[in-house]
């Protein structure tokens, strides 16, 4: 089912999330080939280029389309790009998260209050009855970020996914619509 953009848009006075935009490219590219968002955002080509970027950005409305959607997180103030929020259908009623933060914005909370934002608006505006996410075994600031955000730990998922031909444990997370987040 297409979806729209949160509407108002997100904000906590801290953080403001808005869509992408081309202007957002520069950043998409250096961010996108920091080390550590290499090697925990699963579908990010190596090396990261301009055209990756463009053409990320230019799929915008395919993706609402599709019932995904992915949200610059911006500054409140000057709305410049901090991160970036994602959420997708994987079924019927459960949807899947996931984000980054950019290098020197890291440690200050923006990813978990992102998060926040994001889970109480999908599950008060969308049809879920899930919304999940999955950190690598060995990323644990992923793993708080999920925790302090209200999120149930569900266990270990034993070679779970792919890392780039590398098969990996993953620990599952899991918000529901009575849960508080
Ligand atoms: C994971 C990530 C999004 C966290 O963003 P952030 O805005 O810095 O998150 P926070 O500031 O809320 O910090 C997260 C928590 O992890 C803790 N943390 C950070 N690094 C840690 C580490 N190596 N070990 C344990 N805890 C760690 C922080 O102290 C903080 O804990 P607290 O809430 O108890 O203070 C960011 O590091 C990132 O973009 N990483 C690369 C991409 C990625 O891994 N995305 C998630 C894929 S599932």
């Amino acid at each position: 089912m297409p979806i729209a953009y949160p509407d108002p848009p997100l904000t906590d006075g801290a953080i403001a999330l808005r869509p992408w935009s081309m202007q957002d490219v520069p950043e998409a590219v250096r961010c996108c080939n920091e080390e550590q968002i290499r090697r925990f955002i699963l579908p990010l080509p190596i090396p990261y280029t301009q055209d990756d970027a463009i053409a990320f950005i230019g799929a915008a409305q395919q993706r609402l389309d599709d019932g995904s959607v992915t949200l610059v997180i911006g500054d409140a103030a000057d709305a410049a790009l901090r991160g970036s929020i994602g959420l997708r259908k994987i079924a019927p009623g459960i949807a899947q998260t996931g984000y980054w933060v950019a290098p020197e914005a890291r440690g200050r909370g923006l990813a978990g209050k992102a998060l926040v934002l994001v889970s109480r608006w999908a599950l008060a505006t969308l049809p879920l009855i899930r919304l999940q996410l999955f950190t690598d075994v060995d990323n644990p600031a992923s793993m708080r970020v999920a925790e302090r955000a209200g999120f149930a730990r569900e266990g270990t998922l034993r070679n779970w996914y792919d890392l780039r031909g590398e098969r990996r444990d993953a620990v599952m997370y899991s918000l529901l619509p009575g849960d508080r987040p």
